[in-house]
């Protein structure tokens, strides 16, 4: 299980996430990210490292889950 964040300050609206990830990511009226899962597993844990990768800001971040229940 993995955490998504997005950084909005960083966020500029590329659209690449929401594109290669949708299930994940959606977008704002600005076309910014809106994450729609902030916790996943499975097939949908690489598909949110692709799409991290792919934003040419680097707003994305897949994190360790540590079972906390925080964020
Ligand atoms: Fe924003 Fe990066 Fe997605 S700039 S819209 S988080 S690809």
């Amino acid at each position: 299980m993995k955490k998504i964040r997005v950084d909005l300050d960083l966020c500029v609206g590329h659209g690449r996430c929401y594109e290669l990830a949708p299930e994940i990511f959606g977008e704002d009226e600005r076309g910014h990210c809106r994450v729609h899962r902030t916790k996943v597993d499975g097939e949908d844990v690489a598909l949110a490292f692709r799409a991290a990768d792919n934003c040419p800001e680097g707003a994305i971040f897949v994190e360790a889950d540590d079972g906390s229940g925080e964020g």
